[in-house]
């Protein structure tokens, strides 16, 4: 085994990671300071062609209600975002078999007339000439998660997909002059701390601008839903290795930290994380973006929801800001 994945191995099986985290907190604190990016996610489309078996939207999930918010609804969401201080607006779907990108792009051109906002997308594997096309209408950034790059543990938690195909597009982004993001879950079934250590490794080998990882969240209407949870103190060790391994990327504390223990978040801020990004989606379909369960509870209201968020961010000790949060590995 190379000298570095025994080093990142031994961070993660260590009995104490108080040392690790406090280095990922100063690297996060020399480069944003205490500022937290806000990004508001519009969940606009809860259809997928795919069958991920960790994921509440595959195809196969025939107790999900499907829904596909309209043009109006999208923008009035994102303009909602805009108001409460988000300086990004990410466009959050399933992998749509049938996704209009022609009206996607239409979105993206409204949403950037908003004021003063990027605009991300997350909708999953697309031909070039579509990731082409809604760069031209504006678009700023793309994540596209790598999940894992272990062949074995990619074929079983996502039938019919590979690594590759999906590293590919990550570069293909990256070519068009996307902001790119990429990441993990953690603690997937199969997953062991070398495959996770090869995972962080592979991945700061890509010069991301942004990072998400998040641990496994059991879903019980997919074929994983019997399996254990990722482990919270796992999901924090990787985040924590994520920001030593890349200072100037930007890292969310991801919701699903926040699904699996209420104070999520801020121990995911507190271990290197410097980035929010709460669902914007209306009350009436945000409970149907089911992704796993404790995301995105539909009996609040979103603007409650977001100052109630803001309020925990300061009561932490950290400022939410409304800046567009360029990563400053994109702009090096
Ligand atoms: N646990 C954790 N993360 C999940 N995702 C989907 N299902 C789960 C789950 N059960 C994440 C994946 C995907 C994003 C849409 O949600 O990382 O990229
Ligand atoms: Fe679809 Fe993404 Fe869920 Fe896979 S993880 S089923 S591609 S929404």
């Amino acid at each position: 085994m190379p000298k570095r994945l025994r080093e990142v191995v031994a961070l993660l099986r260590a009995p104490d990671a108080s040392a690790l985290f406090a280095e990922a907190q100063e690297v996060r604190d020399g480069v944003f300071g205490r500022e937290v990016f806000q990004r508001g996610v519009v969940e606009f489309s809860n259809h997928c062609r795919k069958n991920c078996r960790y994921c509440g939207l595959r195809k196969g999930n025939a107790h999900l209600p499907r829904y596909s918010m309209d043009c109006q609804a999208i923008v009035q969401a994102a303009d909602c975002a805009v108001r409460m201080g988000m300086g990004t607006v990410v466009l959050q779907s399933g992998e749509e078999s049938a996704l209009d990108i022609r009206r996607v792009g239409r979105i993206i051109s409204k949403i950037k007339r908003l004021g003063d906002v990027a605009v991300t997308l997350c909708l999953g594997e697309h031909g070039e000439d579509d990731y082409r096309y809604w760069r031209d209408c504006g678009a700023d950034r793309y994540l596209l998660k790598m999940e894992t790059f272990h062949a074995g543990v990619h074929r079983h938690c996502r039938p019919g997909q590979t690594g590759r195909t999906r590293l590919g597009k990550v570069r293909l982004l990256q070519r068009l002059g996307y902001e790119t993001g990429s990441g993990l879950i953690t603690g997937l079934p199969g997953m062991t701390p070398e495959i996770l250590a090869n995972d962080l490794l592979a991945l700061s080998q890509l010069s991301l601008d942004m990072i998400a990882v998040g641990p496994f969240v059991p879903h019980p209407q997919t074929p994983l839903g019997d399996s254990a949870a990722g482990s919270l103190e796992e999901s924090l060790r990787a985040t924590a290795l994520l920001r030593v391994l890349n200072p100037k990327a930007n890292i969310p504390a991801t919701s699903a930290l926040d699904a699996l223990t209420p104070k999520g978040r801020e121990l995911g801020l507190s271990v290197g994380a410097n980035v929010v990004m709460p669902s914007v989606t209306p009350e009436s379909v945000r409970g149907e973006y089911f992704l796993y369960p404790g995301k995105n509870d539909s009996s609040v209201p979103v603007v409650n929801t977001i100052r109630r968020l803001q309020q925990r961010l300061r009561e932490a000790g950290y400022h939410p800001s409304s800046a567009r949060g360029v990563s400053p590995a994109y702009c090096a």
